[in-house]
C-alpha cells in the first residue's frame, strides 16, 4: 500500500493541535485495565509517577502497526532490521555519533536490559561502578542486583541548575572501571552541556573508564541547542556504549525495544556474549513502530515537545506563585520535575501524604538513590507532567490545597 492509499487513522486526525487535543484527555478512558500508570493507585487518583505520557500514539505509528499486522507475525529480522539500522545511523549521526558501523547495533527488548548488560560485562562482582545520584533507579539497582557496589557522586544544587560535584566524581571514578551516565538526566532534567561533557570525557580518559551512556530522553529537550552524545568525541568511541530507544519520545513503552550502540564492535560483541540467551529480542511490532517513528513521527514529536514545554512553564509558574517554598530548577529535558519539598512538616512521608491528602501519585525521591543515601532524599519527589493542561492544573491545585 502506498502512503497515499493508506486509510486515515481511525483514532486521531493527521493534523491535530496538541493544545486542543491533549486538553480533551479523559481520565475514565486513560484508566483502562492495561495501564500501569492509571491502575496502580486506583480511582480518583491523578497518576504523575511512572514515565509514560498520557497522550495517544502518533498517527503514522498507528497506521504502520495496522499495516504490519496484515503481514502476519512471523519472526522479524532478528539480527537487526537493516532499514531500522539505516534510519538510526542517520538519526544518531545528528547527535555526533557519525560513521557507526552496521554491526555496531544490538537490539534489545528495552533500554534497561542494556544497562544490566553493561554492568555485567564491564565490571566484576564486588567492584565499584560510578554513577551520579539521584538517578533513574535501574542504574543503581543494576549495580547492586549484580553484586557490585555503587560508587556514587551526588549531584549538587548550583545557582540555577543541578551540577556535577567534580570532586565526588573524581573519587568515584578513581575506584571504578565503568561510569553509568544518564544524559539527559532522569530525575533532574539536566542535559549535560558541552563544557560538562568535555570535562567528563577528560575524567573518563584519565581514569581509563568504560562508559554506558543512557540517552533515551534526548529527543525531549527544551534547551534549543543540538543534542551532543557523550561519544560524539571520537576519542570516546572505543570505550563507550550508548543505549537508547523510542519509548520516551514516542510514548511506546508498552512495545518494548531498545538498542545498544557502539563504534567498538568488539566491545559490543563482548557485552552481548555475556548475556547470550538471556535478553530475548524485540518484537516485530516494536521494530515496525520504531521505523515509523523515525520515518514519519517528526511532526508529532515536535508538537508534543512544544506541548510539554507549555506544561513545564505552567508548572514553573504555579510553583513560583503558589508554592514558593518548594525548591526546583526548570527542567531542560524529559517531562519529569525533581521537586524539593523538604521544608514541609510532612517531608518524611511526602509521597504517602500527597497520595492520601491530594489524591495525586508521584514518585518518592529516595527511590532514585542507593540505600546509603535514602535519608538525604526524604522530601524530594519526581513529578511527571506529561498530561493535559487540565489534568496538570487539577493535580497542582490539589497538591497546593493539601500542602497549605
Ligand atoms: C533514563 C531511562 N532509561 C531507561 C528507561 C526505561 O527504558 P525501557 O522501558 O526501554 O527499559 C527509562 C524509563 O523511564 C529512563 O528514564
Amino acid at each position: 500500500m502506498t502512503e497515499a492509499q493508506r486509510p486515515a487513522s481511525p483514532v486521531l486526525p493527521d493534523a491535530f493541535h496538541p493544545d486542543t487535543f491533549y486538553g480533551a484527555l479523559d481520565p475514565v478512558k486513560l484508566a483502562h485495565a492495561d495501564s500501569l500508570k492509571w491502575t496502580l493507585y486506583g480511582e480518583g487518583v491523578i497518576p504523575m509517577w511512572v514515565a509514560d505520557m498520557d497522550f495517544p500514539v502518533a498517527p503514522p505509528i498507528l497506521r504502520a502497526l495496522q499495516e504490519r499486522l496484515e503481514h502476519g507475525l512471523g519472526y522479524p529480522q532478528l539480527m537487526g532490521d537493516p532499514r531500522l539500522i539505516e534510519a538510526l545511523r542517520r538519526k544518531l549521526a545528528g547527535n555526533g555519533l557519525t560513521d557507526l558501523p552496521a554491526e555496531g547495533f544490538a537490539f534489545l527488548p528495552g533500554v534497561v536490559p542494556g544497562l544490566y548488560m553493561a554492568v555485567n560485562a564491564l565490571s566484576e562482582p564486588g567492584q565499584p561502578v560510578a554513577t551520579m545520584t539521584p538517578v533513574y533507579h535501574p542504574f543503581h539497582l543494576a549495580i547492586t542486583d549484580l553484586g557490585r557496589e555503587v560508587a556514587s557522586a551526588p549531584l549538587r544544587a548550583g545557582a540555577d541548575r543541578w551540577e556535577i560535584d567534580w570532586d565526588a566524581l573524581e573519587a568515584a571514578a578513581a575506584r571504578s572501571r565503568l561510569l553509568m551516565l544518564c544524559h539527559p538526566h532522569n530525575p533532574t532534567g539536566r542535559v549535560w552541556d558541552s563544557a560538562e561533557l568535555t570535562r567528563l570525557r577528560d575524567l573518563v580518559r584519565r581514569h581509563d573508564l568504560f562508559v554506558i551512556s543512557d540517552e533515551l530522553h534526548a529527543d525531549l529537550r527544551f534547551t534549543g541547542r543540538p543534542f551532543e552524545s557523550f561519544a560524539a568525541d571520537p576519542a570516546m568511541r572505543e570505550r563507550t556504549l550508548t543505549v537508547t530507544g523510542p519509548c520516551k519520545a514516542y510514548n511506546t513503552a508498552g512495545l518494548g525495544i531498545g538498542v545498544l550502540v557502539s563504534h567498538n564492535t568488539d566491545l559490543l560483541k563482548r557485552v552481548k556474549a555475556k548475556a547470550a540467551g538471556l535478553t530475548g529480542h524485540p518484537s516485530a511490532l516494536s521494530i515496525t513502530m520504531w521505523r515509523a517513528a523515525l520515518a514519519e513521527g517528526g511532526p508529532w514529536l515536535t508538537q508534543t515537545v512544544e506541548y510539554l514545554r507549555g506544561n513545564r512553564d505552567l508548572l514553573t509558574q504555579f510553583l513560583t506563585e503558589r508554592l514558593p517554598w518548594v525548591k526546583f530548577f526548570p527542567v531542560e529535558a524529559t517531562y519529569l520535575a525533581w521537586l524539593d519539598l523538604r521544608a514541609h512538616p510532612r517531608a518524611g512521608d511526602i509521597q504517602a501524604f500527597l497520595l492520601e491528602e491530594a489524591r495525586v501519585a508521584v514518585h518518592n525521591g529516595p527511590i532514585f538513590v542507593p540505600e546509603a543515601e535514602k535519608a538525604d532524599y526524604q522530601g524530594f519527589i519526581r513529578l511527571n507532567f506529561a498530561t493535559s493542561r487540565a489534568l496538570l492544573t487539577e493535580a497542582l491545585e490539589r497538591m497546593a490545597r493539601a500542602l497549605a
